[in-house]
């Protein structure tokens, strides 16, 4: 069996897969396009791929040798789920091991921009400190606020949790209610509008799926409060990128933490002037401890993918219902 790693992960997971396999991998540092990826998967059992890389029906039905596809993280919105269903081939993801690491990165975020710590850095350095002063960098309480989560899945829940030391007032939109957040917060389940008018600080943990593109847009943002921080660590088309920057412009809100850009890699011109927004690139889940937790989740589920058996972490597990009808 032979498998295709489209970028360098760290080594404890293609250890894993030297143990079982041949391993092919990207010999750059560096993004794959379309092309390069077909290429790459030509003649091989599994695939190892990252969320840039587009996995779409064309990568997944260029080679009928592939059993199995392990994608290097939680999200997916980069795979054809349902073409590789159609073709039989299980799909498996990284849940878990970067819950609370992402999380941490959403407040690191909200933390940045509430008490604008990038901005008063670069001010510092640049040698304009000249004294304390009453009106300094005047930023946002965090303590005793509302605090909005939408999206109250695992990475949501761990975000929220990790607020019980603020003493905040915690409201979540979710389609289904998140028991553990009311008892151990008394976190209030509302609709999104209720939220965006009343949440001072605004965090983001939806997935990417055709409901959730531009889920925060024009018309969100001017339903949030001038004084709201608005966090994105999920994926950047979940916010209209061209309207978010308006709102920082017009100061219809007063900040952002952003992880994740709706074009990634490129980043709207006028955002990366903004002194009230604080960029990151896509690094929340970005420790040694998670990225190595990553590469031997990712390895192991190729591994069972190319085994036979259903990968630990399989997002389409009904392909073996189909696969045991045709046995059967
Ligand atoms: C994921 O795993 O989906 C994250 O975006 C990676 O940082």
């Amino acid at each position: 069996m032979n498998v295709f790693v489209t970028r360098r992960i760290p080594e404890p997971g293609l250890d894993l897969l030297r143990k079982e396999v041949e391993v092919e991998i990207n010999p750059e540092d560096s993004v794959l396009t379309k092309a390069e990826i077909i290429q790459g998967v030509k003649g091989k059992d599994g695939l190892l791929c990252l969320l840039t890389d587009p996995i779409d029906r064309d990568v997944i039905s260029a080679e009928p040798r592939l059993k199995t596809i392990a994608n290097y993280a939680v999200g997916y919105d980069n795979i054809d789920i349902e073409a590789a269903t159609e073709r039989g081939i299980p799909v498996s993801n990284t849940p878990g091991v970067l819950t609370d690491t992402t999380a941490e990165m959403a407040w690191a975020l909200l933390f940045s921009v509430a008490r604008r710590i990038v901005e008063a850095d670069t001010y510092t350095r640049a040698g304009k400190f000249k004294g304390w002063g009453p009106l300094l960098m005047l930023g946002q309480d965090v303590s005793q606020k509302t605090l909005g989560v939408v999206g109250a899945g695992r990475i949501g829940t761990a975000f929220a949790l990790k607020s019980k030391g603020f003493n905040m007032h915690v409201l979540y939109v979710d389609g289904r209610r998140n028991e553990i957040l009311e008892r151990k917060l008394g976190a209030k389940k509302v609709e999104l509008p209720e939220l965006l008018t009343t949440s001072d600080y605004i965090s983001l943990h939806v997935p990417l799926t055709h409901s959730t593109h531009h889920l925060i847009s024009e018309k969100e943002l001017q339903m949030m409060k001038t004084t709201a921080v608005l966090i994105n660590t999920s994926r950047g088309p979940v916010v209209d990128e061209q309207a978010l920057v308006k709102a920082l412009q017009e100061h219809w809100i007063f900040g952002a933490g952003l992880d994740v850009y709706e074009h990634e890699p490129e980043i709207h011109q006028d955002l990366r002037h903004r002194d009230n927004a604080v960029l990151q690139p896509h690094a929340a889940s970005a420790t040694v401890e998670t990225r190595t937790k990553m590469a031997a989740m990712a390895a192991e589920n190729l591994l069972a993918g190319l085994r036979g058996e259903i990968p630990p972490n399989c997002i389409n597990p009904k392909v073996f219902d189909k696969k045991k009808r045709i046995t059967t």
